[in-house]
C-alpha cells in the first residue's frame, strides 16, 4: 500500500529535536501524503514556520484563533480531516497536556477533536524520560490507544546519554507506514493473541566494572524485538525489557530500557504479575562483578595481573518459572555452542518453563547479530519441534502461534 494522499497532521511542540521534524515532513511528502503541520508557539522558537511552509506545501497552522477560512473552528474541521496524528517531537509538557485533555493551543485542541489515531514520539532529556509523571503520563496515553513511537538512548542534546532522544525520522516514518497500512500480520495469526498481555526480554545486559568498562555480550536483540512486533500486530498488550541494542524498539510496545540483570529482573518481576506470557529471549549476563570500582581502574607497575571477583546474577527465567506470580506461559532462549539438546532440556526443567526455543550459536549464519535464524523447539510435553531457518520476522509470529497454542 501507498500512502499516497493520506493526510497527516505533523504536530511539533518546543523540544531541540524540532529540527528533525523537517526531515520527517520531506520523507511524508516524497511519499506523497498530505500534510498539515501544526506548530505549537514554543515550537517557532527551535524552527520557522516558513521552512515547514515552503515543504509542506500549505500554510502552518499555529494559532487557533486566526483563521477565518473555517468559520474559526480550524481545530474541528482540521481534526476531522485526518487519517493519522503525528506529533514529533512531543515534549514533556505536550505530552502532559493531552494525557489531561487539556486543550489550549491549536495542537492540544486537535488532539482531543480527533478521532483518527495519534502517534507521539517523545523526545527529551533523559531525566525528563524518567521522571514518574512523564512515565505515568505515557503509560496512560498508551493504554487510551496512543502509539508511542520512541525515545531510544543515546547521545542527547544537553550531554547527557540515555533514554529520551526522539527516534530517527525514517523509523518514525517507518513505524508511520506500519500504522497506515496496518498489521502485515499473516490471516492466520491474527489477533490470534487479543487481549493477552505478553512480557518479553531482549538484548544483552552490561555489567559494570567502573564507570567506563563493562562485561557483556554479542546479542542484537533482534530476536526478541522481531517477537516483540509480531505480539503487537497479534493483538498483545506487550512490554518489551531491553538492555542497549543498536535496533528501535517496534511501535506500539512498552518499552523498558535496562543496562544490567538486576535491572532487567526488576523491571520483568514488575511486569508479570498480570502477564499471561513471559518470554526470555535476552542474553542476560550469568555474572556480574562483586564490587564495581567508583573511578576508573588504572594499570600500574604494580599491578600487572588484575583479579576480577565474580558473583552470580539473578536468573530471570527461573525466577519467572517460580514465581508465585507465575504467568501461563512461561519460555525462553537457550543459546547454546554444543549439546543443544541437552541443555535445552535442562533448562525447561530447571526453570520450570514451559517451552525452550533452542539456538545453535555455533552456527555464524543464524543465532547473534543474524537476520535469520533456525530453532528447535523443546515442548514441556516432550515434543521436539524444528522451526526452519528463515528470518527472525517470520519466526516471531511462529514462535507466536506455538504461544497461543499452549495458552489455550
Ligand atoms: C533549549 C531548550 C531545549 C528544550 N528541549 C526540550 C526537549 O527536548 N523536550 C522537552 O520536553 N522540553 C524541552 N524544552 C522545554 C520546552 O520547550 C518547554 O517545556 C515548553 O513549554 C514546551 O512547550 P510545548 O510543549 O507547548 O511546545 C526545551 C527548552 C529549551 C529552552
Amino acid at each position: 500500500m501507498s500512502l499516497s494522499g493520506k493526510k497527516i497532521i505533523l504536530g511539533i511542540t518546543g523540544g531541540i529535536a524540532a529540527y528533525k521534524a523537517v526531515l520527517l515532513l520531506r520523507l511524508l511528502k516524497k511519499n506523497d501524503c498530505d500534510v498539515t503541520v501544526v506548530m505549537t508557539g514554543e515550537a517557532e522558537k527551535f524552527i520557522t514556520p516558513l521552512t515547514l511552509q515552503a515543504l509542506s506545501g500549505k500554510p502552518v497552522l499555529r494559532d487557533i484563533f486566526s483563521d477565518a477560512e473555517h468559520n474559526g473552528i480550524i481545530h474541528i474541521s482540521t481534526a476531522s480531516e485526518a487519517d493519522l496524528v503525528v506529533i514529533a517531537p512531543a515534549t514533556a509538557n505536550t505530552i502532559a497536556k493531552i494525557r489531561a485533555g487539556i486543550a489550549d493551543n491549536l495542537l492540544t485542541s486537535i488532539v482531543l477533536a480527533t478521532r483518527a489515531k495519534i502517534m507521539l514520539a517523545p523526545a527529551m532529556n533523559r531525566v525528563m524520560w524518567e521522571n514518574s509523571a512523564t512515565q505515568e503520563n505515557i503509560e496512560v496515553l498508551r493504554n487510551r490507544g496512543f502509539i508511542i513511537s520512541g525515545p531510544v538512548s543515546g547521545f542527547q542534546a544537553c550531554g547527557d546519554n540515555g533514554t529520551g532522544r526522539m527516534k530517527e525520522p525514517q523509523e518514525i516514518f517507518n513505524d508511520i507506514m506500519a500504522v497506515l497500512q496496518g498489521p502485515s500480520v499473516p490471516p492466520e495469526h491474527e489477533r490470534l493473541l487479543a487481549g493477552k498481555k505478553i512480557v518479553i526480554t531482549a538484548g544483552p545486559t552490561v555489567e559494570p566494572l567502573d564507570p567506563i568498562r563493562f562485561i557483556s555480550n554479542r546479542s542484537s536483540g533482534k530476536m526478541g524485538y522481531a517477537i516483540a512486533e509480531a505480539a503487537v500486530a497479534m493483538g498483545a498488550e506487550t512490554i518489551l525489557v531491553s538492555g542497549p541494542v543498536q535496533i528501535s524498539p517496534p511501535a506500539g510496545v512498552k518499552f523498558i530500557s535496562v543496562n544490567t540483570a538486576q535491572e532487567m529482573h526488576d523491571a520483568v518481576m514488575n511486569g508479570i504479575s498480570d502477564a499471561d506470557v513471559f518470554i526470555g529471549t535476552a542474553a542476560v549476563a550469568d555474572f556480574r562483578a562483586a564490587s564495581v570500582s567508583p573511578v576508573k581502574i588504572k594499570k600500574s607497575a604494580q599491578n600487572e595481573e588484575l583479579d576480577i571477583r565474580l558473583i552470580q546474577n539473578p536468573d530471570i527465567l527461573s525466577r519467572v518459572g517460580h514465581s508465585e506470580q507465575r504467568p501461563s506461559v512461561v519460555a525462553g532462549f537457550a543459546a547454546e555452542t554444543d549439546k543443544l539438546e541437552t541443555y535445552a532440556i535442562k533448562k525447561l526443567k530447571d526453570k520450570n518453563a514451559d517451552i525452550i526455543f533452542g539456538n545453535d550459536v555455533s552456527d555464524k549464519t543464524i543465532g547473534f547479530n543474524s537476520d535469520q535464524n533456525e530453532i528447535t523447539v523443546f515442548s514441556k510435553d516432550g515434543r521436539i519441534i524444528p522451526l526452519p531457518k528463515s528470518s527472525k520476522k517470520e519466526l516471531g509470529f511462529s514462535v507466536l502461534r506455538l504461544i497461543a497454542e499452549a495458552l489455550k
